[in-house]
């Protein structure tokens, strides 16, 4: 038998401590939340991309009232970087999230389907994508997706 360990590493900043760059990003993907639709949920989540280029794109959570058709902030704002900015490179991706109007404390992660939508793309433009977290208590953050997406799958695993 063999055994090993994974692990990430996850720095907290407080606003204050992030630099101009993470905290533009940081409020893009607040602000974002006010154009999530989530009629159903009430939850409100932002998502904003950094792109090479330094263009912020963001995106929100979109429902349905057919519930599995709804999408994602995260999805929403990759998906409409991959159509409107194709192959260009995806730095980084800041996730916030509101409940009952309150943005939320802990950590809210992005869901496995998101993260298996920005696994792909890292893994594509093979250039890490910084991923900051925010919440009320701080904003996590990791250099990759990868550090949060172990054991993922790629189009390589089916060969
Ligand atoms: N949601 C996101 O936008 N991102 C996530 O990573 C988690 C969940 C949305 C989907 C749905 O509109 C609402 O939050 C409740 O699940």
């Amino acid at each position: 038998m063999k055994e090993y360990e994974i692990s990430a590493c996850v720095k907290v900043f407080t606003q204050e401590e992030l630099d101009s760059a993470d905290a533009e990003l940081i409020e893009a993907a607040k602000q974002a939340t006010e154009t999530s639709y989530s009629p159903y949920s009430h939850f409100q989540v932002g998502a904003a991309l950094r792109m090479e280029s330094g263009e912020i794109i963001i995106g929100s959570n979109q429902e349905n009232a057919s519930y599995p058709v709804a999408c994602c902030a995260e999805r929403t704002a990759l998906f409409w970087a991959g159509a409107n900015r194709k192959d260009e490179v995806v730095k980084a991706i800041a996730i916030a999230a509101k409940s009952k109007g309150e943005f939320t404390s802990g950590v809210t992660g992005p869901c496995g389907i998101c993260r298996q939508a920005l696994i792909e793309v890292e893994h594509r433009q093979k250039r890490p994508i910084r991923l900051l977290l925010y919440s009320r208590d701080g904003i996590h953050v990791t250099s990759s997706v990868g550090c949060i997406v172990p054991f993922s799958f790629y189009s390589e695993n089916m060969m």
